[in-house]
């Protein structure tokens, strides 16, 4: 089928990939020039430079110019084209609410080529973006108002975790399609095929409407979990010294019905979506008179959860912050990204900055490039204390305490690096729950503190 995909971030340019190896016709496109030439280029340097998943640069070679093209400009492609996905950014206003000025925007530019087209057969316009219930239906009125002639539309929510995207797009759990007619579904189902049949994947057939709810129920369901762990398990092994999270988690999921998965306690959950989509449905609740006490709490928690570790060194461990200096390991907002959206970095560095520390030398495998964007000290002068450094070790050469931030693997059991860069006294805070053999750490004399557990003084 000929495709156009519009958006190339983390889920167009995924999305548009994939598809392209099922073999259909894939035009991405987007307004950003230089994205696209970096796209062209297939090379995984200046790819990963925008969107870092493993496996995405090679599907990319393997099919550009073949069955995957990518462009700036639709309008003498429009003519045959069966769907076009809208990829687009809906950020959070300041006021909690879906920003759809991107999304709207687009459909203004795409609309009149549409109304324009000479081939007048059907055209289905899908939403992937994030998106309020309700708005595939205004994607209708929109289209009307433009005057295009036989088109459908459909509400296709995307579910990937980023790190993962690929994996998760050629395999995902469910593919979710709402729509109003049996022609449109046809045409979703043609362009899904490998998935309608599947014996693991769940194709799902609703309403449009329908289809956007399943999206924030899901997203907002797995922070509540998230957030239970952290507000609930996590202050339990901290107020009571015996209490033992690992083994709290294994006693709690041993039971079935339980998810093991987010069963874990941190510094909080970032990325692009868990923030802005609970905010989003708290606004669409309060815009509907609705109750919304419990997301309120889960956002509140996630939110508190990314810099109360560091409140914990002061109160607790009597840790003064004013000229010291900070290791900080890890940048992105999960390990296997380089994705800095919402990251509890961003939070721990505005803390440490706002107590007057001398300098966080910080490290991350793959966020650097992106991290200087967003501590760049022409936005704030505070950020030159954010210095980048190519180890772990480098990072903690020369610093008074660490924090952990990110659940990179090589972080974990970094007990032996910790004790070969630096001496005591020297202060701990783990943010992950990364160093199972923290004891050792302490009875050679430094401080531990972990979301989970009590601080732990050293051993004098
Ligand atoms: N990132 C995720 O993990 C994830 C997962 C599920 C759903 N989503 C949702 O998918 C949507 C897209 O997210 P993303 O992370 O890919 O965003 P992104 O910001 O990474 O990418 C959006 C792309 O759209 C392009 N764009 C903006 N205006 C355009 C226009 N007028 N015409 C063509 N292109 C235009 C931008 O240049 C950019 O490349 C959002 O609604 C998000 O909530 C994201």
């Amino acid at each position: 089928m000929k495709i156009i995909v519009a958006g190339t971030g983390f889920v167009g340019l995924t999305h548009a990939a994939v598809l392209s190896e099922y073999g259909h016709e894939v035009y991405a496109y987007d307004v950003d020039n230089t994205k696209l030439d970096a796209y062209r280029s297939a090379d995984p340097a200046r790819i990963g430079h925008y969107v870092s998943e493993p496996g995405l640069p090679a599907i990319i070679a393997e099919n550009i110019n073949r069955y995957l093209f990518f462009v700036n400009n639709i309008e003498d492609i429009v003519d045959g084209t069966d769907a076009i996905f809208l990829c687009l950014p809906t950020p959070p206003r300041p006021n909690g609410s879906s920003d759809l000025s991107f999304y709207f925007k687009a459909l203004d530019q795409i609309a009149p080529m549409l109304a324009k087209r000479q081939d007048k057969r059907r055209i289905v316009l899908i939403n992937k973006s994030t998106v309020p219930v309700g708005t595939a239906r205004q994607l209708e009125v929109k289209l009307k108002e433009h005057g295009v002639p036989n088109f459908g539309i459909a509400s296709n929510p995307e579910f990937l975790p980023e790190g993962d995207a690929v994996e998760k797009s050629r395999r995902p759990d469910r593919v979710v399609v709402g729509g109003d007619t049996e022609e449109d579904l046809r045409i979703m189902r043609r362009i899904y095929s490998q998935f309608t049949n599947h014996v693991r994947i769940s194709y799902i057939e609703t309403t449009p409407e329908t289809a956007e709810a399943i999206k924030y129920v899901a997203n907002t369901l797995l922070l509540t979990y998230i957030s239970f762990w952290n507000g609930v398990g996590a202050r339990l092994g901290e107020a009571f010294p015996n209490v033992r999270m690992e083994d709290l988690k294994r006693g709690v999921t041993a039971d079935n019905r339980i998810s093991k998965w987010g069963s874990y306690v941190s510094n909080g959950a970032g990325g692009s979506c868990f923030g802005k989509d609970i905010q989003s449905l708290i606004y669409q609740f309060k815009s509907n008179s609705q109750a919304t006490a419990l997301l309120e709490s889960v956002y509140d928690i996630n939110e508190y959860q990314k810099t109360y570790l560091i409140d914990r060194a002061a109160q607790e461990a009597g840790a003064t912050f004013n000229h010291k200096t900070v290791a900080l390991l890890g940048l992105s907002f999960k390990q296997r990204t380089n994705d800095m959206r919402d990251s509890s970095s961003l939070k721990v560095v505005e803390s440490l900055l706002a107590r007057g520390v001398k300098e966080i030398r910080s490290y991350d495998p793959l966020a650097v490039e992106e991290a200087k964007r967003y501590f760049n000290p022409d936005k704030n002068h505070l950020f030159e204390k954010v210095t980048y450094h190519d180890s772990v070790k480098d990072a903690l050469t020369g610093s008074d305490m660490v924090f952990i931030s990110t659940d990179w693997e090589e972080f974990r059991g970094l007990s032996r690096t910790i004790e070969q860069a630096v001496k005591p006294p020297f202060l701990v805070m783990d943010g992950r729950r990364m160093i199972p053999d923290y004891k050792e750490l302490v009875e050679r004399g430094y401080s531990y503190i972990a979301v989970g557990s009590p601080f732990m003084s050293p051993v004098k």
